[in-house]
């Protein structure tokens, strides 16, 4: 069903750190199940990149039961997860602010391969998303590749959101730095990115795969930048997707819940939980003594923000490497 090979070349090696260690490329020959729909290439051989600790839940996931009132938010890492989700989940709970407020967006929205994606964080979180009260709210990372089985027959809900290919490299790398211990040059890790040589890699047959899953009745392709142009539009697609109805007021209120500033005020979905334990987890003791730790997981919250960290020359390689994928897919990434 699956091959694995371990990844061992100078560029992985480099970006190895505690959170992220011992990579491997995980093939599965047949692409996937009869199952899934014919117009992923169903028969093509497809990879990804993940980390040892991932290895255990391999199949634990592929034969994960899926149910189908479960709603999903799928992408690739650093695209707008964590928004997306803040937004799903009320929309999805008749905006129930209070109960948002009370219980973090990790308990209500639980990530499902968590225990492989980041090596020291322990636990089951494949058996804590089983068990959670229907409607199950999932996060992943996932490729399609490596989504369970059921999937294609169950159908429940999907929403995959993208971000162009600069900025979400770019979030990736302060992710790194900051939440995976990664201390190394943001020059190599630019390289890691455009080579596949990163957990989830390859950025481009990730969001390939979900775009040709587009039109699928059970499936919503949304983006960053979508949201960032025009949220009231994307929170609408969103809401007529899963099948709610809300006032413009309701909307209103919904749009500013979600504004950068607001989101970042509001710990129960800023995160800083994880912040604080990769501080005292993933950190060099350098670092622990030396920096002030001044990183928000809601960071620069915006489009372009790449234009800060990266030199002209690595912005023409991602325009190269964005070129494949779009004419691969025959799509404009990021509209
Ligand atoms: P930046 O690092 O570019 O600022 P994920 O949740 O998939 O890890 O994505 C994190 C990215 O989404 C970060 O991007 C973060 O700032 C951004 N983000 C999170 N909440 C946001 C919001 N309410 N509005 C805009 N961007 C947001």
């Amino acid at each position: 069903m699956f091959r694995f090979e371990k990844v061992t070349n100078e560029q992985i090696t480099r970006i190895e750190c505690p959170g992220t260690e011992k990579h491997y490329k995980i093939t599965r020959p047949a692409g996937f199940p009869n199952s899934a729909p014919a117009n992923i290439r169903n028969g093509c051989e497809r990879h990804s990149v993940m980390i040892e600790a991932f290895l255990p839940l391999l199949e634990e996931i592929r034969n994960f039961e899926v149910l189908e009132d479960d709603v999903w938010v799928i992408t690739f890492p650093k695209c707008g997860t964590t928004w997306t989700q803040e937004m799903v989940w009320l929309l999805n709970n008749n905006l129930n602010f209070e109960r948002a407020k009370k219980i973090s967006l990790e308990e209500r929205f639980p990530f499902l391969e968590l225990t492989g994606a980041l090596t020291l964080i322990g636990g089951d979180s494949v058996g804590h998303v089983r068990s959670q009260p229907r409607p199950r709210h999932i996060k992943s990372h996932l490729p399609a590749m490596l989504l369970p089985d059921q999937v294609w027959t169950v159908k429940p809900k999907i929403v995959y959101v993208s971000r162009n290919t600069k900025d979400a490299a770019t979030s990736f790398y302060h992710h790194y730095r900051n939440i995976v211990g990664y201390d190394g040059s943001k020059e190599h890790f630019f390289d890691a990115f455009l080579s596949d040589n990163l957990i989830y890699a390859p950025f481009s047959g990730h969001v390939a795969d979900y775009w040709q899953l587009r039109d699928e009745e059970n499936m919503l392709f949304i983006t960053y930048e979508q949201m960032k142009h025009d949220l009231r539009k994307v929170i609408e697609k969103v809401s007529s997707f899963l099948g709610k109805s809300y006032s413009e007021q309701e909307i209103e209120v919904l749009e500013n819940h979600l504004s950068v500033e607001s989101m970042r005020a509001n710990d129960s979905c800023n995160m800083q939980t994880l912040v604080e334990w990769a501080r005292n987890t993933n950190y060099s003791e350098e670092r622990k003594n030396n920096e002030s730790n001044k990183f928000r997981f809601i960071r620069s919250g915006d489009v372009g923000s790449y234009r800060n960290d990266m030199s002209p020359d690595f912005v023409h390689r991602f325009n190269e490497y964005e070129k494949c994928i779009t004419n691969d897919c025959g799509w404009k990434l990021g509209l």
